[in-house]
């Protein structure tokens, strides 16, 4: 199993392995230019390396390096792990979720001994925009922190939450009705792209509880930490579990923290940045255009506040960034594999001929099962498989706009494979499910809209390209293909002749 201190140990083993490079040719990251975006679209079109960005034009803070692209293959985001091939890595995700006597509480480290403590800025001297970088991607108007995991507790119970959730900045932002932002704001607010009335996530209990108690909610966002408690910030843990703890099984060793410098509240030690502060949700700050995942802008968000008191960083910090736009984008992997772990941890104790759940980047799922036809455990498998996977734990799967069931004879990484399925095992009328009541993906441009959640309610489609028997042949065609081994077999024998 791969364990690394830091996001830098990552970076190192990624450079050691040929899929790290240095650019040092000037790109600018200035809003009124598109390189950053563009940049993304050339690397993650072709699955192309990671990068470290040395040398930012029209960038406030020109001394910190951007790395680029770490998590931009399923690949790499196995190496996340330690690992390679996607399949085994979500396999032992969703193993660890419920190997409790896996998981290792996190180690304690004193202040000297924690890298993230080496430089201090009090609250009187906060400036983020001298001390935060600043980066645009395409037509956003504000600017955002991608690379933050977030530490909060509930405010009733004290149980730890951390989790993945982009930032506003509002440096050089533009207002999306046009007013503009304040000095203050740009100095030291952010707002959180998290939607807490009504909940989408824990830090959004976490902020609804806060409000309803009448105080802000404390948080500390650690910025580039090991790659192991990026992956576990991103999965949808039951409620209560401890991501850190989490992250110790993924790494088969326990996180380093520190406790932070004003609050009481537990950060990785090895983070490039720290930033401590409080969440004020009846402060609702306007925000927009952003860029989404699902490929489009929005144009106005309300998010809570965010005020930062306190902020810590390595001597020669390092900053990561990365955006959403149509996918494949960088984070697209270490967003979803958790979400398939999610799902194989749900779906495999009840049915174990389901053999592999593949998020796709525009999140359709993919559920490749162990048998077909005759061998299908009853009648209408694939519908159960289905409605198992819409009534799944976690976040996401809840929200699956379109979910396909394949045999093992497709390929679930291939859509030419499972376009191929679908048109030759299904009926459209007899072989799908429309559900027309389902909660939609938040950010979902096509579904209704509530003003202050975003997408609210989505209709599904589940589509059951099993072969169908025995619910209408007793037999089907043989297929007429060459075996993956037949052509392995045939391209070493035609080595140095004939090689693409
Ligand atoms: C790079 C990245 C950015 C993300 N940004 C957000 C975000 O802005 N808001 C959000 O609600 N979820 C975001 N997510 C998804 C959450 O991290 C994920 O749903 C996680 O499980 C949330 O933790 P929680 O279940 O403890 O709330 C992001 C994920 C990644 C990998």
């Amino acid at each position: 199993m791969g364990s690394y201190k830091d996001l830098r140990e990552f970076v190192a083993m990624l450079k050691d392995q040929g899929q790290f490079q240095e650019i040092d040719v000037p790109l600018n990251a200035a809003r009124e230019t598109n390189e950053l975006q563009t940049l993304m679209r050339y690397v993650c079109d072709q699955d192309g390396p990671a990068l470290m960005l040395n040398n930012l034009e029209g960038y406030n803070t020109p001394g910190i390096p951007m790395l680029f692209n770490p998590f931009g293959t399923r690949e790499r985001t196995s190496m996340a792990m330690g690992m390679r091939d996607p399949l085994e890595t979500k396999l032992e995700h969703a193993r660890l979720m419920t190997a409790k006597d896996e998981w290792h509480a996190p180690k304690i480290l004193s202040r000297d001994q924690a890298p993230c403590k080496e430089v201090v800025i009090e609250e009187k001297d906060i400036d983020m925009r001298k001390q935060i970088p600043h980066v645009w991607f395409g037509k956003e108007q504000p600017s955002f922190i991608t690379n933050a995991i977030t530490v909060s507790h509930d405010p009733e119970t004290g149980e730890r939450n951390v989790g993945w959730y982009r930032y506003i900045q509002f440096m050089d932002a533009e207002h999306p009705t046009g007013e503009s932002y304040t000095e203050e704001q740009e100095r030291r607010w952010l707002a959180a792209f998290f939607w807490w009335n009504p909940v989408a996530s824990h830090i959004g209990l976490h902020v609804s509880k806060a409000h309803k108690m009448g105080k802000p909610l404390e948080l500390a966002i650690a910025c580039n930490v090991d790659p192991a408690i990026h992956l576990a910030s991103g999965t949808g843990l039951n409620y209560g579990e401890d991501e850190f703890a989490y992250a110790g099984a993924l790494k088969g060793e326990p996180v380093e923290l520190v406790k932070c410098d004003t609050l009481d509240i537990e950060v990785p030690a090895h983070a490039e940045f720290v930033l401590e502060g409080k969440c004020y949700p009846e402060e609702q700050m306007l925000t927009g255009r952003h860029s989404n995942p699902v490929g489009y802008y929005d144009v106005i968000n309300q998010f809570p506040c965010v005020r930062i008191d306190h902020i810590t960083h390595r001597k020669d910090p390092q900053w990561y960034a990365t955006m959403e736009m149509v996918p494949p984008f960088d984070h697209n992997y270490i967003a979803l594999l958790p979400v398939e772990g999610e799902v194989l941890a749900d779906l495999k104790p009840k049915i174990p001929e389901v053999i592999d759940v593949v998020v796709t980047p525009n999140m359709g799922y993919i559920i490749q099962l162990s048998v077909d036809g005759a061998d299908k455990p009853h009648v209408e498998f694939g519908k159960y498989v289905i409605h198992a996977v819409w009534g799944s734990a976690g976040r996401w799967a809840r929200t699956a706009k379109w979910v396909t069931v394949v045999g093992p004879d497709v390929d679930p990484y291939d859509l030419k494979s499972v376009e191929w399925a679908v048109m030759t095992r299904v009926q459209p009328y007899s072989d799908t499910i429309i559900n027309k009541s389902a909660q939609a993906m938040v950010l979902d441009v096509s579904a209704p809209r509530s003003e202050q959640f975003g997408a609210f309610n989505s209709e599904q489609i589940g589509i059951d390209a099993t072969i169908k028997i025995p619910e209408r042949f007793k037999e089907y065609a043989p297929v007429s293909n060459a075996t993956p081994e037949e052509v392995a077999a045939l391209r070493e024998k035609l080595k140095g002749v004939l090689d693409f």
